[in-house]
């Protein structure tokens, strides 16, 4: 049982890259003491799917945890979520896993952070975003206190100085709900983020995965077992992919070693409505922001911390 005040919430839309940041962290967490906090958030596909795949990855990799949260079934102006199934999947996943029943805690993600701010004031809250930013956006505008408890947020989204992948503009997690990213953005929180100008660098080649040539996928441990049947179904969904993006894992590398990545200080500016909507424009490259942009990696390193990540 967890007495630290330290709290890491991991806000995911699952979503098959969401998956393998998933098993990647699954032996981490085993050694950390924080609070693990995981909230499901729609984007992928719907929360009641997204929630679902969450409760079966974490009971298929057996990872333990404090709370299990319910996000945002709507963006913040209450819109329907769009969705990727396209590419994840129907219903979010390519891969059929066994349904398990987890028990959800009673509060929405953005009420739980303010009970924890409530009952924690010496709190310290770190936060790994890896879909659309509506839980903490909805948490920032309905309680602005809790900002004094966070004390980092690590986002997967956004395309800074590259095109994006919901629109030519825009990438997807802030297209789902521009809004919300542009209250994100313009927060004072500290935050690093990954968006697409990096996550195009490191992928899965299908001609690599099925000559078996990924040392992450060759260990006998469930995590990386769950990887390769997450990879293989992907392929066999899109007969016609030669490879899948890792967005979410590059950002969950973030978390684990921030120092493998370089990064520009910019403010951000997020179009909020019209052709450009979710297009996310770096403003003024100097040290004083609170924002750091990810614009280049050490693929080398991040391929070797990956191996050492699925070795239970
Ligand atoms: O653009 C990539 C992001 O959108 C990833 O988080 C993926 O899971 C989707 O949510
Ligand atoms: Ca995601």
């Amino acid at each position: 049982m967890n007495n630290t005040n330290k709290f890491l919430i991991i806000d995911t839309d699952p979503g098959v890259d969401d998956a393998l940041s998933l098993a990647m962290l699954s032996n981490i967490l085993k050694n950390n003491d924080d609070n693990i906090i995981f909230s499901s958030i729609g984007g992928n596909t719907s929360l009641r799917n997204t929630h679902r795949n969450l409760i079966n990855i974490l009971s298929a990799l057996e990872i333990s945890y404090k709370h299990l949260l319910k996000g945002a079934d709507s963006t913040l102006l209450g819109e329907k979520f769009t969705d990727a199934e396209h590419y994840h999947g129907k219903e979010g996943l390519t891969l059929k896993l066994n349904n398990s029943n987890l028990r959800t805690h009673n509060l929405e993600t953005y009420e739980y952070i303010h009970e924890i701010y409530n009952s924690q004031k010496n709190a310290k809250i770190k936060l790994l975003m890896l879909g659309p930013l509506t839980n903490l956006a909805k948490t920032l505008i309905s309680f602005p206190e809790i900002s004094s408890i966070i004390d980092e947020v690590i986002i997967m989204g956004g395309a800074f100085f590259t095109e994006g992948n919901a629109t030519k503009y825009a990438e997807f997690n802030i297209y789902a709900d521009a809004e919300s990213a542009s209250i994100v953005f313009n927060s004072k929180l500290n935050i690093r983020v990954v968006g697409l100008d990096v996550c195009n660098d490191l992928i899965i080649d299908k001609i690599k995965f099925y000559n078996n040539e990924y040392s992450f996928l060759k260990s006998d441990t469930k995590s990386s077992q769950f990887s390769k049947n997450i990879i293989n179904s992907f392929f066999e969904y899109h007969t016609n992919k030669n490879a899948m993006a890792l967005c979410d894992p590059i950002a969950t590398i973030c978390l684990i070693e921030k120092n493998l990545f370089s990064y520009k200080n910019c403010s951000v500016k997020v179009i909020a409505e019209g052709d450009k909507i979710g297009q996310t424009i770096p403003l003024n490259n100097n040290n004083n922001t609170n924002i750091q942009i990810a614009h280049k990696i050490n693929g080398t390193e991040i391929w070797n911390l990956i191996d050492q990540l699925f070795i239970e």
